[in-house]
């Protein structure tokens, strides 16, 4: 491993074999740098280090969600999460008269098992329900888990290795676009420089050169947008790739919804002034930090997400709603779904009181989270989006 940095000071120590992988990892993106004549994007070394063939975090074998982990999501905090997002896309396959679901980056499979689960309740089941998952490791483990506990639907369960060229029915995607690698920037002397990783002192150390094309135009946008220039020093991430991402989603929908959950915040916030070191965060065994350039491979690394970003890359759709997550919780049918709380047993009482405590508390998930709905076609805006909306603020 490299060196160790004050960054590693409160975090536990990796295990042996987690040592060793992490080693790999930096060794695989000390051989990109010298093949790239000495240094990488961020943006390349983001997707290395996550997704790099059997190497990067999410496609070696460590477990990565749940306790045993390093975070932990929504889906995998309580089924109510997926069994609400279940009833919204249940009014939109309804109004389809059938339809399919896709799940992009499907984790553990923790979000299916519920949405399916609640959607069977309801009499509502898509057709397919499509999984395409990037990461052969997780789609292994999805599959194991989607055949040990329902079966029953497995008929309807398919992974898709790209995107439908046209979809008629329901996107859910849970953290995904935090996922997805971000170019990093800082303005020095009024100019834009790529943030680059290369080595210094034999070590993996960032690195700044002047910007290509697309990464001064998007920061030149971002200033357009919010009507001031960035101050000198301000560093902040962009993200080509999602917006690249929302594009192709887009493009495939005929007709229905996509619903976009993740950390994020709208365009004058990620550029405020006050958030000059940007918004890369990383886990590492429950553990928050900042540092991307530590345990390479073994902790996850994501960026918050830019949702004006979002609305504005997705070509002919509509915004049918911005809102936290718990607001999309409380409006989207949590009170039915704890209907009958009180004749509940009291240890399952606080079992549920505390997962929906961290499902929407505004220092837990509730406000950091938001959720978007993008529309495709004459469909009316889910239950979830009817009130609190905060699409205007995008
Ligand atoms: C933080 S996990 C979230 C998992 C799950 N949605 C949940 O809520 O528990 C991120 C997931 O996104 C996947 N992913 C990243 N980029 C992707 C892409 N371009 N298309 C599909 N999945 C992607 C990862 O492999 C991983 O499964």
């Amino acid at each position: 491993m490299d060196p160790t940095p004050e960054s590693r000071r409160g975090l536990p120590e990796p295990d042996p074999a987690g040592a060793a992988h992490s080693n790999a990892v930096a060794q695989h993106v000390r051989d990109r740098i010298a093949a790239a004549g000495g240094s990488i994007s961020f943006a390349e070394f983001m997707h290395e280090v996550l997704y790099a063939p059997s190497l990067g975090y999410y496609s070696a074998g460590a477990s990565k969600l749940g306790a045993a982990g390093d975070f932990v999501t929504a889906p995998e905090i309580s089924p109510l999460f997926g069994r609400i997002v279940a009833c919204q896309a249940a009014s939109v396959l309804e109004q389809l008269d059938g339809g399919d679901i896709l799940e992009p980056g499907a984790g553990s499979g923790a979000l299916a098992i519920s949405i399916l689960t609640k959607l069977a309740e309801l009499d509502q089941l898509p057709e397919r329900y499509l999984i395409l998952e990037v990461s052969a490791d997780l789609k292994e483990r999805q599959e194991t888990r989607l055949r040990r506990e329902i079966p029953q639907f497995m008929e309807r369960v398919s992974w898709i290795s790209q995107l439908p060229e046209k979809f008629c029915g329901v996107v859910i995607a849970n953290e995904v676009a935090d996922a997805i690698p971000v170019e990093r920037f800082r303005i020095d002397g009024g100019n834009v420089m790529q943030a680059r990783i290369g080595i210094a002192d034999d070590s993996i150390a960032w690195c700044f050169s002047a910007a290509p094309d697309y990464l001064e135009a998007a920061v030149r946008d971002i200033e357009a947008d919010i009507g001031h220039q960035l101050a000198d020093g301000y560093e902040s991430e962009v993200s080509p790739a999602l917006a690249g991402w929302i594009g192709d989603l887009s493009s495939s929908m005929e007709l229905g919804l996509i619903l976009l959950i993740d950390y994020g915040v709208t365009r004058s916030e990620y550029y405020a002034p006050d958030r000059h070191s940007g918004w890369l965060r990383c886990h590492f065994r429950h553990h928050a930090h900042n540092d991307p350039l530590i345990l390479p491979g073994i902790q996850d690394l994501t960026a918050w997400v830019d949702f004006s970003l979002v609305a504005a890359a997705a070509n002919n759709m509509k915004v049918a709603g911005y809102i936290t997550q718990a607001h999309f919780l409380m409006n989207g049918g949590l009170e039915a779904e704890l209907g009958d709380f009180p004749s509940l047993p009291l240890k399952q009482q606080i079992e549920l009181s505390g997962q929906v405590k961290i499902l929407t508390l505004p220092a837990e998930m509730g406000e950091n989270f938001k959720c978007i709905g993008l529309t495709c076609g004459d469909i009316n805006v889910p239950p979830a989006f009817e009130t609190t909306d905060r699409a205007h603020l995008l």
